[in-house]
């Protein structure tokens, strides 16, 4: 089977109140536990690549392992550029083979966010790939995804429709309140999205699939083992998952997910490195950092996403 497109996995997940798990990968060993578990529970995956999950793991590589990993499970998988900054990386990932791409142009006016989107999807759409467009920024600091709490701000409902119909988007990410990375609210503060304007949204774009980046957990007890074994992680809060199978029981059909792996990878290799510091064959910790990953990409299928038995 070969990289299959989002559309009809997000139509069924919309049909059918559920979401797709998008995992971001940037190594053999994540897109390894990510596809175990999708294959333990038989369920529709996305893998997403960054530009710098690109530039650290070269294109080629990525779409090597992606391809193995089809060839391993025999599952639906599609490949999907995360945050396509311009048109120019995502025609690169058009042509080298993905199956859909980010073009986020949030950072940009509304009028230009519009070019920019509308060009990556004339040229997307020729080649057959789908393209996930963004209106409302979100706060959160990634290497290549930086935007202060205060440039952040909300999706605007009023906006959705005419962006969707003058640029021809696949899918749209909104911003509601989550925020990228580990520490996503403040010490103390109280989990709280914007659930209102998801269901605005939905109204004014009925059967559209809406996509919800910034949406790891942040699990205390990888945190707690984290600092356990010599780490110094402060506080961190995440988006609870009660919010996110609410969301993907509305019209969210994509829940991006890439600081819980990089938290239970790491916890897991310090626990073993701790516990065996004799060690010093990489297959032996990456093997622990592994099946972290599966486990969890397990739960977050089965217990938050709902596409169990959907593959
Ligand atoms: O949204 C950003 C993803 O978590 C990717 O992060 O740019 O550090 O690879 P990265
Ligand atoms: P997290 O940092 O919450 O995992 O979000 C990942 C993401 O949105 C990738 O695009
Ligand atoms: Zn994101």
């Amino acid at each position: 089977m070969p990289l299959v497109s989002t559309k009809e996995m997000f139509e069924k997940a919309y049909q059918g109140g559920y979401a797709i798990g998008a995992f971001n990968v940037n190594n053999m060993e994540i897109v390894q536990g990510i596809t175990e578990a999708a294959k333990l529970e038989n369920s529709p995956v996305i893998l997403q690549v960054s530009a710098g999950a690109r530039k650290y793991a070269k294109h080629n590589y990525l779409i090597k392992l992606v391809e193995a990993a089809i060839l391993e499970t025999g599952l639906p998988i599609a490949l999907h550029l995360d945050h396509g900054e311009d048109f120019e990386i995502c025609k690169a990932c058009i042509d080298g083979g993905f199956s859909s791409v980010m073009i986020d142009g949030s950072k940009h006016s509304f009028e230009e966010n519009i070019a920019v989107t509308k060009q990556v999807v004339d040229y997307a759409h020729a080649h057959g790939v789908v393209v996930e467009g963004e209106l409302g920024k979100l706060a959160g600091i990634e290497d290549a995804v930086n935007v202060s709490e205060e440039d952040a701000q909300f999706t605007n409902p009023a906006e959705v429709e005419e962006f969707v119909s003058r640029t021809g988007v696949d899918s749209l990410a909104i911003a509601i309140g989550t925020s990228h990375g580990a520490y996503k609210f403040k010490p103390g503060q109280k989990p709280r999205l914007r659930f209102d304007i998801l269901e605005e949204v939905s109204r004014r774009l009925p059967g559209f699939p809406i996509v919800l980046h910034g949406a790891s957990s942040v699990p205390q007890e990888y945190v707690q083992t984290v600092n356990q074994y010599g780490g110094s992680m402060p506080d961190a809060i995440g988006i609870p998952e009660e919010m996110l199978r609410q969301a993907a029981s509305m019209a969210v059909c994509k829940i991006n997910i890439d600081s819980d792996l990089r938290l239970c990878m790491t916890a897991a290799v310090r626990k073993h490195l701790a516990e065996h510091p004799d060690h010093f064959d990489p297959r032996q910790y990456l093997a622990d950092g592994r099946d972290a990953i599966r486990n969890i990409v397990r739960h977050k299928i089965h217990d938050v996403l709902g596409s169990t038995g959907k593959a």
